[in-house]
């Protein structure tokens, strides 16, 4: 049996945080061990949001980094540029033609877009077709991603069966993978966290900002003896229960129900459990930075391996087209 394929992809916008690590690359990590892993860092999809060139590079290698800092092993995974492969390009033109408008019109991420101020543009509404192109190209099975990526994966199935109902089977179906427990973490201020929220905890931030951060963490004006029966809704314990081993999680929210733990020494603990938390990601992110060839010889071959099978599937689907003629 052929391995399972798993793909998933991260646009260079920003530095990644811990809705970006526990919704999407822990999982895609642990995955490297179950089947062919691809992920690739979407620097085509940033230029519909993100407009300064010099920090697109930037943020790039920052999550190619950030990725092999947290357990991306290159030996097993295949980590890539998306416009390193740019036959993912061409194929964004094959399924734009079969893409019914209505199901980009339904899209909530273009609506929500443009209601934060993104200015509409083609490539904005396109979105999701370059994201089918980039799932589909590798004949992906399953795509681990955050709960607000499930409607792209799911367009990305219709895209995949209206070009197999119009040209005759030439993709595979996948599917996402949205771990419940994971599939929104908070942000300081409670909402989902978001690069473009201003709410978030860098995986890597220095140890000021991070403090600084973990201790604005949202909440009530309650005192500390006050029992609190929602205990489970703070914020804080919620990414406690991300950040520390169980038990301790645990105990710091039954103190919190039953009264007598005060907001500030709950912060406190919880930015001693981040700190030990990422701390051995945190040595090998600096000792890869001190070795920056090691990342570019990683990008060059991660480039090379996902290419070799994006033009196997462009070749199928423009077969099945009937377009080129050389
Ligand atoms: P952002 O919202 O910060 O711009 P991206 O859209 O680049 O993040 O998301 C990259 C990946 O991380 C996606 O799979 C997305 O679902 C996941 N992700 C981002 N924020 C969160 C969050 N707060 N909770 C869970 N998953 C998230
Ligand atoms: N749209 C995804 C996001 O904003 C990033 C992405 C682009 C992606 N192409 C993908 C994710 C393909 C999974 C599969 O997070």
């Amino acid at each position: 049996m052929k391995p399972m394929r798993i793909l998933s992809g991260i646009q260079p916008t920003g530095n990644l945080h811990l809705g970006n690590y526990f919704g999407m690359m822990k999982q895609a990590i642990e995955l490297q061990d179950k089947g062919e892993a691809f992920y690739f860092i979407a620097d085509l999809h940033s230029m519909t949001s993100l407009f300064d060139p010099k920090l697109r590079r930037e943020y790039t290698l920052e999550v190619a980094y950030t990725f092999l800092a947290c357990g991306l092993d290159p030996k097993k995974a295949v980590l890539f540029v998306q416009s390193d492969v740019p036959e993912v390009t061409e194929l964004t033109w094959l399924l734009g033609t079969v893409t019914p408008m209505g199901l980009l019109e339904r899209c909530h991420s273009y609506k929500d877009k443009i209601a934060k101020g993104i200015a509409p543009s083609f490539g904005l509404f396109a979105y999701p077709v370059l994201m089918a192109a980039d799932i589909l190209i590798y004949d992906s099975d399953i795509v681990p991603v955050g709960q607000d990526q499930k409607q792209h994966v799911e367009v990305t199935r219709d895209i995949a069966i209206k070009f197999n109902e119009r040209y005759g089977t030439t993709f595979k179906l996948p599917e996402a993978l949205i771990r419940s427990e994971t599939a929104k973490v908070p942000g300081i201020d409670g909402e989902k966290m978001s690069k473009s929220y201003g709410n978030t905890i860098e995986i890597f931030a220095d140890e000021e900002t991070a403090r600084r951060k973990i201790m604005s963490i949202k909440t009530d004006s309650r005192r500390p003896e006050e029992p609190k029966p929602d205990a489970d809704k703070n914020i804080a314990i919620q990414l406690m229960k991300l950040l520390a081993p169980p038990e301790v999680a645990q105990e710091y929210e039954d103190r919190l129900r039953r009264g007598g733990l005060g907001y500030a020494e709950l912060k406190r603990k919880l930015f001693e459990c981040y700190w030990e938390y990422f701390a051995p990601a945190r040595k090998r992110y600096a000792e890869l930075k001190a070795n920056p060839s090691i990342v570019h010889d990683v990008l060059v071959e991660g480039a090379r391996k996902a290419r070799a099978t994006a033009q196997v599937v462009l070749a199928r689907a423009r077969a099945a087209a009937g377009v080129g003629w050389v």
